[in-house]
């Protein structure tokens, strides 16, 4: 497995022209309809990143790469090889493997304690309040919320490898923070940018 990261805000305006024109007509046309120009950035740099990596793992050409659509819009390549892309604020991740493979990340910030209560399990609910009094309202202490995002995109990243996205039923879906697997998959957590979380969780199944 790996994965990669890039900022948003180290290509030029020339090397997003380029992006675009590198990209399918589908992936130009989502490009073309944002409003603000980060979302564009965000998709463009999603494209190249996905193409550049498993370009690299399969040793064609990027152009070389087309992508095809899940029923539930999880996009996979014409590649014996399965990736994942996530984007959130200036970061853009894409992680590539020989199994089925979901990532995601996430800026950490306050949440509402009620999405707790709603989503989680008992065993997500009592890691991410710890050793406190589960909270009420807007949630601020940064330690809770990186618990919180740790558990989020947990169980987001699980969702994101079946493809199965908002159609699961989150409650469902458990993160185990001791054994560090959510439904028993492995998960893996590499080191994000300050203020981030990213989640990766990778089948053993083809
Ligand atoms: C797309 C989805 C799977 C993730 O959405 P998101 O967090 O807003 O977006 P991310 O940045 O992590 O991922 C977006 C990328 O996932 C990929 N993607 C799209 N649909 C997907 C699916 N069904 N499964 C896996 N990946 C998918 C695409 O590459 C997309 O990138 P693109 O927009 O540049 O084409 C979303 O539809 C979803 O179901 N989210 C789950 C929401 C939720 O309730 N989470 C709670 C976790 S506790």
């Amino acid at each position: 497995m790996t994965y990669e990261l890039c900022n948003i805000g180290d290509y030029t305006e020339a090397q997003y022209g380029a992006m675009y024109r590198s990209a399918a007509p589908d992936r130009q046309a989502r490009a073309d309809k944002f409003k603000h120009e980060d979302d564009r950035k965000r998709c463009l740099c999603a494209d190249m990143l996905a193409r550049k990596m498993l370009a690299k793992a399969a040793n064609v050409a990027p152009e070389e790469i087309a992508f095809t659509y899940g029923d539930k819009g999880k996009p996979h390549a014409n590649l014996p090889l399965h990736f994942n892309v996530s984007h959130a604020g200036a970061y853009v991740l894409c992680a590539v493997a020989d199994t089925p493979i979901g990532a995601d990340i996430e800026k950490i910030k306050p949440f509402r304690a009620g999405m707790v209560a709603r989503y989680f399990t008992d065993a997500e609910a009592a890691y991410i309040w710890g050793s406190n009094p589960p909270l009420d309202g807007n949630v601020t202490d940064p330690n809770t919320c990186a618990r919180f995002y740790r558990v989020w995109t947990a169980k987001e990243a699980y969702v994101k490898m079946t493809g199965t996205g908002i159609s699961t039923d989150l409650g469902a879906v458990a993160f185990d923070p001791d054994a560090q697997t959510v439904c028993g998959i492995r998960l893996i957590t590499p080191q994000a940018p300050d203020g981030y979380m990213i989640s990766i969780v990778k089948s053993d199944l083809v």
